[in-house]
């Protein structure tokens, strides 16, 4: 790209010719007026001059020198006339009369001439007639101006035009002047342009490098998440399947034990689908407005049970402040991943603070998890946030932990920043926004009959295998079942029997309504009756805020305290 800037129309040469004409129509214009006042000059000595004839025409027709003489002597009183030479018919001199200082001698013998200028002064000679005869003549001297008089009146014409003449002058060299910074900036504003059109495409080039870095990454990071998954759950359906024919086996001992590792398989199995997609973000937040200080000390039982005897907890939890809204659940087990990391980068002990505070005037909490460990390599800082990125061996961590972190705090509407110095431990700063909405008043302590009730359950479950488990489940808890295998037969059911106390259903069941939609009829048709969904996969599209849901896989006591929610919000809507 580059730049024009408009052509200039007034250049040095136009300046320079300008000031010139000004010059010469100065020198013209005091010509013409030299020439004028000459002239003028000169018809006024004409005019004199034929005065002094006509009167000095008697005294010289009667010869009387004496009053020619007088004559004369009288014009002494006309301060121009420097010089007067009267003379005879026969060219005589009859009187005169000469100023003292003029020193130029009067003509011995008239010569009639014309008025005219000599260098020093002006003259004429002319005869004095009488009825067309000569009688005499009369010779005029006159001072002419001096030079000085003469250029001082034109001196005002002349200083304008110099005047003018310099101002344009100056006006020419000034244009000249910003002629060329106008020609600098150009080429400097040209020069600007390109380093820019560079810079721009250096830009671009770095963009597309950066994304092809990230697409590799993220290559690299879905490797590594299906690897890592695949390993895992591997290794849960292996503790499973061998924990299956241990039950075969019959003996009471060994059939406990494989009873106990096949729990604990399913819980991390649990967990992993939990943490995983919380990363993918497709995990629904329960939000609640809770207090995350009261959250963070009812945490502080369980923290110290996952830390080690060597390591110390201190938690500072500021006083009043504002409420978040999040998912506690989902706070709880970013702050949990985040202590578990704290004491696997002390492993020769240390001191884990826990601190939160309001932040940025009381917009936002900060949580801030802070260790005396390792620290955490500059160079592996931007990747600890991907799924599997670990630095631990096998077995020992997934990888996984903050990329929940970052899943609940991007869906709280927060961020998370790390700050670590290598050998002196790492902070994880968690800024939530804080919310306007007040803390729920606490919910009175669910009397313990109300929770354990038998209740008549109407379960809408489409698969029978996951149906048999929910009945044995309920069963066990002491409540009366009825199976339906679609919401539509649920709804049939209730427009037989209206004495079920809540209904149990799935949110996916393929080829019919969904369990929320049924939910959405029966807030429709039967607005007392509470409904709790389970799904095993939540999209979002699928939930209604309204009903509570049970994330599957589920254990037995989640069920019962699933159960004796539902109960309660029903009791006190
Ligand atoms: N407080 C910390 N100090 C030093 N390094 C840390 C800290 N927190 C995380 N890291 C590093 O970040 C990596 C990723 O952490 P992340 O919590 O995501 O996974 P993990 O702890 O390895 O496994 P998981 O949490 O799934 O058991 C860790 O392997 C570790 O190298
Ligand atoms: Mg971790």
């Amino acid at each position: 790209m580059s730049l024009k800037l408009p052509a200039l129309r007034f250049n040095r040469t136009f300046a320079f010719g300008a000031a010139l004409i000004l010059l010469a129509a100065g020198v013209l214009i005091g010509t013409l007026s030299e020439q004028a006042y000459r002239a003028q000059k000169l018809r006024e000595i004409e005019i004199q001059a034929a005065i002094v004839a006509e009167s000095v025409t008697a005294p010289l027709m009667f010869n009387d020198t004496a009053a020619a003489q007088d004559l004369a002597n009288a014009l002494a009183a006309n301060p121009q006339v420097r010089a007067v030479s009267i003379y005879g018919a026969d060219g005589v001199l009859a009187a005169a009369y000469r100023r003292i200082g003029d020193d130029t001698a009067l003509p011995t013998r008239p010569e009639i001439s014309e008025p005219r200028f000599q260098s020093a002064f002006a003259e004429i000679t002319r005869p004095a007639l009488r009825d067309g005869q000569t009688q005499g003549f009369v010779y005029l001297r006159f001072d002419r101006d001096s030079v000085v008089a003469r250029l001082a009146r034109y001196a005002a014409i002349g200083l304008l035009v110099i005047m003018a003449a310099l101002v344009l002058i100056v006006a020419g060299a000034a244009q000249g002047a910003l002629a060329r910074a106008n020609e600098e900036l150009l080429a400097k504003a040209n020069a600007l342009a390109d380093t820019n059109a560079q810079l721009n495409k250096e830009i671009e080039q770095r963009q597309e490098a950066e994304e092809a870095l990230l697409q590799s990454r993220k290559m690299e990071a879905i490797g590594q998440l299906t690897g890592g998954v695949a390993h895992d759950f591997n290794n849960l359906l292996m503790v499973i399947a061998g924990g299956l024919r241990m039950l075969e086996k019959q003996n009471e001992e060994r059939r406990a034990k494989a009873m106990e590792a096949m729990k604990q398989a399913v819980d991390r199995g649990a967990g992993l689908t939990r943490q995983l997609l919380a990363f993918a973000r497709r995990q629904t937040l329960r939000m609640e407005t809770i207090d995350a200080g009261r959250q963070l000390t009812g945490m502080r039982e369980m923290l110290e049970r996952s830390l080690r005897a060597d390591i110390l907890l201190d938690m500072a939890i500021a006083p009043g402040l504002p409420p978040i809204k999040t998912d506690p659940g989902q706070f709880e087990l970013a702050v949990l991943n985040l202590a578990v990391n704290a004491r696997d980068a002390m492993q020769k002990g240390g001191l884990l603070t826990i601190t939160a505070n309001a932040a940025h005037g009381g917009r936002t909490v900060e949580v801030i998890v802070k260790d005396t460990g390792t620290g955490i390599a500059p160079e592996i800082l931007e990747r600890i946030f991907e799924p599997y990125f670990t630095t631990k061996q096998i077995g020992e961590g997934t990888g996984l932990g903050l990329s929940q972190v970052y899943g609940f705090v991007q869906q709280s509407g927060g961020d998370v920043r790390i700050e670590s110095e290598v050998g002196h431990g790492a902070s994880v700063i968690l800024s939530l926004p804080a919310s306007d909405e007040p803390l729920p008043a606490p919910a009175p302590a669910p009397a313990i009959e109300t929770a354990q009730r038998p209740r008549a359950v109407l379960v809408v479950e489409d698969d029978d295998g996951v149906a048999d488990t929910v009945q044995s489940m309920l069963d066990e808890l002491g409540h009366k079942v009825t199976r339906a295998r679609s919401a539509d037969e649920a709804l049939q059911f209730l427009s037989r029997d209206g004495g079920y106390d809540f209904v149990f259903s799935d949110i996916v069941m393929p080829g019919g309504k969904s369990g929320v939609e049924l939910a959405q009829d029966l807030a429709r048709t039967k607005p007392t009756l509470p409904v709790l969904l389970t799904t095993g996969y939540s999209g979002n599209q699928d939930i209604d805020q309204r009903y509570p849901v049970l994330r599957k896989p589920y254990q037995i006591h989640e069920l019962q305290a699933a159960i004796a929610d539902l109960m309660r919000r029903s009791a006190h809507p």
